[in-house]
């Protein structure tokens, strides 16, 4: 067993991106892990051509076209799918329904599993990862009696698939324990669909399965999320959607966005030849150690400096923003996350970090 990690309540959260700092500083922002292609043309064009109407108009309360296309995008029931204003809604959903009296949490991950089931009034079991590896034995330990459990593949801040234990946690969890599994970045791994649980949903009437547009299309600023679950828990899961959760731009961007076949293949191919890129020239520099990663960003261990420190120093002298995640529970303060983006900008990341280096 690891060390305890105690949560620490609702104090828990913060956010990289450049409104966690003065946004005026930053030239490059390797803090958001989000498509290194951004949004495709196509969705943009669409929103650009239709603003009038999208603007004054009310959405369709119910996002029929989009669940439609992400019906057809996913080769899953209409009925089996549900959206929200971001992958967040849905976080927030989940534990307010389902978070009574304890979760279960990996950690470090991503934070707001932790807030939301604080905010629901739940208690939380941290359990630590071992040297950022997943233990599917002590979840399952821990998840005995447990409301839900919170699992995250590939993890943030990690980026690291952990793809057999997953399946073994939701194979062995009591089915009377809900899991909620986020693959909001399974999109930008190098195989997505040998590692999804979407292809096996049908199985498991307690588990919800997470994705979003906001990484994988490039669609943060307008919030689209969704969710894949039997209709039955659908339902639960949606008792607090308010009408028109989702905005018109957000619905149109999205269904002109997953029309577009070619964005994904394409930021996947330079998401693997980048991160590559990116970690064989870190590792060549003497004071920073980056960690494996299977996805669209990567830990890196700061050698002798204070990541909070560091992430503000490298902001003010280069303009460069990277991810400080001593905020992460259980993640000490020594290591902060970047993101893969494209080749200009990874230049502009490796002279950055040069530059403290030594
Ligand atoms: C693992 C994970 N899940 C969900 C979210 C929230 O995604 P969205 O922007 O779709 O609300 C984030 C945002 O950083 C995340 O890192």
């Amino acid at each position: 067993m690891g060390k305890e990690i105690v949560s620490k309540g609702t104090s828990v959260c913060s956010h990289g991106g450049v409104h966690s700092v003065d946004p005026k500083l930053v030239k490059v922002d390797c803090s958001s892990s989000v498509n290194p292609l951004g949004t495709p043309k196509k969705a943009i064009a669409t929103i650009q051509r239709n603003a009038k109407s999208l603007a004054q108009l009310y959405p369709d309360p119910e996002s029929c076209e989009l669940k439609k296309s992400l019906s057809r995008y996913l080769g899953i029931d209409q009925e089996w799918i549900i959206v929200g204003s971001g992958a967040i809604e849905i976080i927030y959903w989940f534990a307010r329904m389902f978070a009574k009296s304890r979760v279960v949490i990996p950690a470090p991950t991503f934070c707001e599993y932790e807030l939301a089931s604080h905010k629901a009034g739940a208690g939380v079991t941290l359990v630590p990862l071992h040297d950022f590896e997943l233990s599917a034995d002590e979840i399952i330990e821990k998840a005995k009696g447990a409301d839900a459990v919170f699992l995250c593949n590939p993890n943030n801040p990690t980026g690291m698939l952990a793809t057999k234990q997953t399946r073994k946690i939701i194979e062995s969890v009591d089915s009377s324990t809900k899991i909620l599994l986020d693959e909001c970045f399974i999109e930008l791994v190098d195989t997505p669909d040998a590692n999804s649980m979407i292809g096996r949903i049908r199985e498991f009437d307690n588990l919800v399965i997470l994705r979003s547009l906001t990484k994988s299309f490039g669609l943060a600023g307008l919030r689209v999320g969704y969710s894949v679950c039997n209709p039955a828990l659908g339902n639960k899961l949606s008792a607090f959607k308010i009408p028109w959760n989702v905005n018109g731009f957000a619905q149109a961007a999205g269904v002109a966005a997953l029309a577009d076949k070619k964005h994904m293949p394409r930021a996947r191919t330079i998401v693997r030849k980048e991160r590559k890129y990116l970690h064989d020239s870190i590792l060549k520099l003497k004071s920073f150690r980056p960690s494996r990663s299977d996805a669209n960003y990567f830990l890196v261990r700061l050698q002798s400096r204070n990541s909070a420190q560091f992430r503000n120093e490298l902001l003010r002298k280069t303009g460069v923003l990277v991810r400080d995640c001593s905020t992460f529970s259980g993640m000490g303060s020594q290591h902060v996350r970047i993101a893969v983006k494209a080749r200009k900008e990874n230049l502009r990341l490796l002279k950055a970090l040069e530059s403290f280096d030594g």
